[in-house]
């Protein structure tokens, strides 16, 4: 039997490079592999919008898009929307037992979002508990790999403590092996933290410094030739510096091997200062551009069908519910709550 992935996205939002580089590419690479579920996670994005459900709406379709236009392929994977498997929010409850409110207030995460948004000594209970409901979405589908980004490593540290506790409250009459929860492990893609294009160490929505992946040719040259390079740099004559310069760090992740020799040549050019930045962000445009046009041809198809990307949500809805109702079964019977069976 396969083994299975679990992973998903809040829809705030358009999915940009940084997400590609961060866990798409792994998601495209591992859905062979692997049994995926990959969920646009509502109930979370709403933990922190709750004013605004119709942006959160309106994201559902531009992430699943963006998931179909990377390449996730939904005869291989089961794309689902988190609010439509009330399982999870039933398994929640019981998770919420398990779990102090220190250990929470310690998950790195959710401490630097908390102090993004300012919410002080206002937090609502929904924003800080959420990485417990994220538990109860990887285990209530027994995943055994979460491929994120690297901000979501106290997230899975947390879900591993909270399969282990729960396994170790009720699971035990079970042998080991067939508890009822594994402990899922994270994968983190090749680029764990892409740079923003203001140099910015993280690319995020909130920061206003992504590429994002349905950006047009237009936009993609816009934001290149407007890039935060070398900042010591002031004349093309300069010796500038490659190393941590976000022009160079995007022609590594998303050259092909082909743009290899290229590259090296810019790069030892750049350093001696016989190049200008203007030349090197011009051939950045075109490896993007080359780099987004088969997802822009997705893109294009899949939005000339919306009726087929319903059809994809909701079947993979209803074969994630399925496989909740069964988790929750085993998890009622374990707590001792299966009063009528
Ligand atoms: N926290 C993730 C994000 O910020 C979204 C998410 C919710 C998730 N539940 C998950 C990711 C379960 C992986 C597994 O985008």
């Amino acid at each position: 039997m396969k083994k299975r992935i679990m992973t998903g996205d809040r829809p705030t939002g358009k999915l940009h490079l940084g997400h590609y580089v961060g866990s798409l590419k792994d998601r495209v690479a591992l859905q062979d592999e692997y049994d995926q579920f990959v969920m646009l996670a509502d109930v979370q994005a709403l933990t922190d919008n709750f004013e605004n459900p119709q942006k959160v709406r309106d994201n559902i379709k531009e992430v699943a898009l963006d998931y179909l236009s990377v390449g996730i392929d939904p005869t291989k994977t089961t794309i689902y929307i988190q609010s439509q498997i009330p399982q999870t929010a039933e398994l929640t409850i019981y998770f919420l037992n398990l779990v102090t409110l220190a250990r929470l207030e310690r998950n790195p995460t959710v401490k630097e979002e908390m102090k993004q948004k300012g919410f002080g000594s206002e937090v609502p209970v929904g924003f800080l508990a959420y990485p417990i409901s994220q538990a109860a979405d990887i285990l209530i589908l027994k995943a055994n790999l979460v491929p994120v980004g690297e901000d979501q490593r106290p997230m899975v540290e947390q879900t591993r403590e909270i399969a282990r506790k729960f396994n170790l409250l009720y699971g035990g009459d079970l042998p080991a092996g067939r508890q009822v929860f594994p402990e899922p492990e994270i994968k983190v893609g090749a680029v764990a933290r892409l740079v923003g294009t203001d140099g910015n160490s993280k690319m995020s929505k909130s920061l206003g410094n992504t590429i994002n992946l349905s950006d047009s040719e237009e936009e993609v040259e816009k934001k290149v030739m407007g890039m935060y390079t070398d900042p010591k740099r002031i004349h093309p004559t300069d010796p500038g510096t490659v190393e941590g310069n976000p022009v160079f760090i995007y022609l590594d992740a998303f050259g092909t091997d082909a743009d290899q020799e290229q590259v090296n040549k810019f790069k030892e050019s750049y350093r001696k200062g016989q190049i200008g930045d203007v030349e090197v962000k011009k051939y950045l445009v075109e490896v993007l551009n080359k780099f987004l046009d088969p997802i822009r041809a997705r893109r294009a198809e899949f939005e000339k069908n919306p009726e087929l990307v319903e059809e994809i949500l909701k079947e993979g809805t209803k074969k994630a519910r399925g496989e909740a109702e069964k988790t929750m079964i085993e998890v009622k019977k374990a707590m001792k709550l299966n009063y009528f069976d």
